[in-house]
């Protein structure tokens, strides 16, 4: 695992937008994997601002969100589609026909989900997935003790997700108890991941991710089997971590090639 931490999640989120581009950049027609909540926000104004002023070109990428709350149409104002045509696709030259998000309110959720993960290996795999980190360790709406294999499928949010994501909704009563969420699984076989986590509520969660035991406890440690995960910190997240200095020193001695910038 690539730990990277920087100054800020400001500067965090550029070097995410970066890595991002430079995928596009070599691949026009690269298939992304997305995530939605606080964390990508900045490096979605990041992306949106290299397309309008260096021509980032999205004509040909095609786009598969994490997951989506079961029950809220696109429309709802929050549900995870209407925030990806919100904080990005409205703003870049994606073809909307390309973008995909969970059906949430499919007449047959099984179908669908079966379905998105067959969307997913017909469009040639992901290069890149983007994840945040849930204050609990999930990644996706993988809660602890999920199955570390599992595929695109319904879960059960669990009452700290739903305590951490009710501000919007107003109150846990008025959200959706499960999601369709790609699964543990389904995220390691992306060719690339690049998981964002910043602020003090994460400390926990990243050092059980990076060096805590591989658990089903802490479904982001799940990463360490990936052959080519990257994780961007801030100087927050990563105040509980017993090894940074050993990853500033890797950072720092890294060869031209290796460098994100
Ligand atoms: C979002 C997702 C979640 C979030 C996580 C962190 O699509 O899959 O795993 O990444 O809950 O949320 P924020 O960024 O709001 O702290």
């Amino acid at each position: 695992m690539e730990v990277l931490i920087r100054d800020s999640a400001e500067i965090g989120c550029v070097l995410g937008a970066k890595i991002i581009a430079s995928v596009v950049r070599e691949k026009p027609n690269a298939v992304l994997g997305l995530a939605t909540g606080r964390t990508p926000l900045r490096l979605y104004q990041e992306l949106i601002r290299l397309h309008k002023s260096e021509g980032l070109d999205f004509s040909r990428v095609t786009t598969f969100n994490l997951d989506e709350y079961v029950g809220l149409p696109p429309t709802h104002e929050q549900s995870y589609r209407y925030f990806m045509q919100e904080n990005l696709f409205r703003h870049i030259n994606i073809d909307v026909k390309r973008t995909h998000v969970p059906n949430g309110i499919a007449a047959d959720l099984h179908a669908e989900c079966r379905s998105y993960e067959t969307r997913i290996t017909d469009a040639g795999g992901i290069d890149i997935q983007l994840l945040g980190l849930g204050r609990n360790g999930h990644i996706g709406f993988n809660e602890p003790t999920g199955s570390l294999r599992s595929r695109t499928w319904i879960k059960i949010l669990s009452e700290q997700t739903l305590k951490d994501n009710s501000e919007v909704f107003g109150s846990i009563d008025a959200m959706p108890k499960h999601a369709i969420t790609m699964g543990i699984g389904t995220i390691l076989d992306a060719r690339r991941c690049l998981l964002l986590a910043f602020g003090p509520s994460k400390v926990r969660a990243v050092e059980h991710m990076i060096e805590g035991p591989l658990s089903a406890i802490c479904p982001g440690s799940a990463l360490q089997l990936h052959p080519r995960a990257t994780v961007i910190l801030d100087e927050t997240s990563a105040a509980g971590l017993h090894y940074a200095d050993h990853y500033r020193w890797i950072d720092k001695h890294k060869f031209e090639w290796q460098r994100h910038g």
